[in-house]
């Protein structure tokens, strides 16, 4: 049978034509959409990165000759599906900016230093009940151009593919509290408060590791009306 889903009530996801929010004017769509139905073939698919995936890969602190500068910190969680139901074994991929803002990405020149020793790609798999965790260290704000003044609050990108590829979700984590968040037009691009508040990480003290690292909750929730936020792919 096919998998059925509790739908958002459409102010979960931000719409694809932002004006704040300057690359969306560029990017959205001009024409209606084709719905295409969904096939079997659409709604099932391969498991995602079985056999590739290495421990190792899940902490980001750790590159050859080193280890990355910053607040180390743990970020871990649970996705689920629209019915609340865990997704076991399924990949989720993180990348981010290094402590001081910067991507080690040829595009990105702001005058930040780059880390010998941070990468800022990660990925893993989720376990039985659905769960992943990472080690890394906290992203800095940084610079985008925008508007004048333009900082993006400190967040990691996440990509999650579901239990296929047509579910596959990409969406940005922040942190608690951040400063940031009033000024931020791809935050704000998710109008409905509590949507906003389904992006935001909360702080775990049960996640932290005593004398090494702080620790962030995030759930994911792939669809329906208590699902997170989701984003058409994009560098900002
Ligand atoms: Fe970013």
């Amino acid at each position: 049978m096919l998998p059925t889903y509790r739908r958002d009530d459409g102010t979960t996801h931000p719409p694809l034509l932002s004006p704040g929010y300057r690359s969306t004017v560029l990017r959205a769509p001009r024409e209606q959409f084709v719905l295409l139905p969904h096939s079997l073939t659409e709604v099932t698919g391969p498991l995602l990165g079985e056999g590739r995936v290495r421990p190792e890969d899940a902490d980001l602190t750790l590159a050859p000759g080193g280890e990355a500068q910053g607040q180390r910190i743990v970020v871990h969680g649970q996705v689920r599906d629209a019915g609340g139901r865990p997704i076991p074994h399924t990949l989720v991929e993180v990348w981010q900016s290094n402590a001081a803002g910067r991507y080690q990405h040829r595009w990105d020149q702001h005058h930040a230093p780059l880390d010998p020793h941070f990468t800022g790609v990660g990925r893993c798999l989720t376990d039985d009940a659905g769960r992943y965790r990472f080690v890394t260290v906290k992203p800095g704000a940084y610079p985008w151009g925008n508007h004048p003044n333009a900082w993006r609050p400190a967040h990691i990108h996440f990509s999650l593919l579901g239990r296929a590829f047509t579910q596959r979700l990409v969406t940005q984590m922040y942190f608690p509290d951040d400063p940031l968040f009033a000024y931020d037009p791809i935050f704000n691009s998710v109008r409905d408060e509590r949507a906003r508040r389904r992006l935001i990480a909360r702080f775990d003290l049960d996640a932290t590791v005593e004398s090494w690292a702080l620790g962030f909750r995030f759930d994911i929730v792939l669809a329906g009306e208590d699902g997170t936020p989701t984003e058409e792919p994009h560098d900002d």
